[in-house]
């Protein structure tokens, strides 16, 4: 296949295309929402409810995230970024760092449209920190690891913890600004994904879409083929299994994103 050449290229990228780093995807068989209910650890309702199971949840995703690497598709999207006479963007739904650590010198910076695993925002006043603390560790332990400890009036330490033989779920993360509760910067079902805004410009004005490693079940990314399609762009879905938005798609590829991603970029140039 042999497209373009395109000006404006706009790329959204979801779970599939980390999965071959080892992270795991939601709706795969053994997938996170086949391991984890969404509803006990992915929305307002549920941090409210049990702060430290989200937390948990949320650590052993950080552990995870911080062993993998970047394969080759991440690799494929820097590389191809670096073409001249063309303007390239990228969307991800992914909260993994992988397309940064494949990008150390800031080619592609991706807009993270559903936040960052490795940020904390404190509740109170949503000053947002780089933390990549995991607060438990994988069998579900309180792993303090140095980080700020706190009950709701005093600092605590492991000894701390240990002496009092305290409840261990009595503990959270507390913000170093407000000493308040600190809760994942991630978008959790029921918010609005981040940089709504820029987004529908980017997918309004493209030459060529690019869905990669997505499932089309999660609103509002999954509209952004048909927005790119009826807004005039070229659009190409690189996936493992079809999607529901087959009406909106040029061109489907399907397979493997380490192998699909840097072939199909490599025809573009
Ligand atoms: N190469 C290409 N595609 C793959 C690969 C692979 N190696 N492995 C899996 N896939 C495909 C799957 O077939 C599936 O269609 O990636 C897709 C992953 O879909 P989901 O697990 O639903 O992940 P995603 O679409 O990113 O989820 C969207 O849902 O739960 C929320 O906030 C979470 O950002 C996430 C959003």
């Amino acid at each position: 296949m042999k497209l373009g050449p395109f000006k404006k290229i706009v790329i959204l990228t979801g779970a599939g295309i980390s999965a071959e780093s080892g992270i795991n995807t939601f709706r795969d068989s053994n997938g996170l929402w086949e391991q984890h209910r969404m509803e006990d650890v992915a929305t307002p309702e549920a941090f409210k409810r049990d702060p430290q199971l989200v937390w948990r949840f949320y650590s052993m995703r950080r552990i995870q995230a911080a062993q993998a690497h970047p394969n080759r598709a991440h690799e494929a999207l820097v590389k191809f970024a670096k073409t001249p006479g063309q303007e390239i963007h990228l969307i991800t739904q992914n909260v993994d760092d992988l397309h940064h650590r494949a990008d150390p010198t800031d080619h592609l910076p991706p807009l993270c449209m559903h936040g960052s695993l490795n940020q904390s925002r404190c509740m109170n006043c949503g000053t947002i920190y780089f933390d990549d603390h995991a607060y438990f560790d994988l069998k579900g332990d309180y792993a303090p690891q140095g980080t700020i400890l706190c009950s709701s009036s005093q600092k605590a330490s492991v000894d701390y913890l240990h002496h009092y033989k305290l409840d261990y779920r009595d503990f959270l993360p507390l913000s170093p600004c407000c000493k308040a509760a600190i809760r994942p910067h991630i978008v959790w079902f029921g918010e609005i994904p981040f940089h709504m805004t820029k987004i529908n410009n980017l997918l309004t004005d493209a030459d060529l879409f690019v869905s990669i490693g997505t499932s089309g079940q999660v609103y509002p990314a999954a509209g952004f083929l048909q927005i790119a399609k009826m807004s005039g762009a070229t659009t190409v879905c690189i996936n493992k299994e079809e999607i529901p938005q087959s009406q909106w798609i040029d061109h489907f590829i399907q397979g493997h994103a380490s192998v699909e991603v840097p072939k199909f970029f490599e025809s573009l140039t």
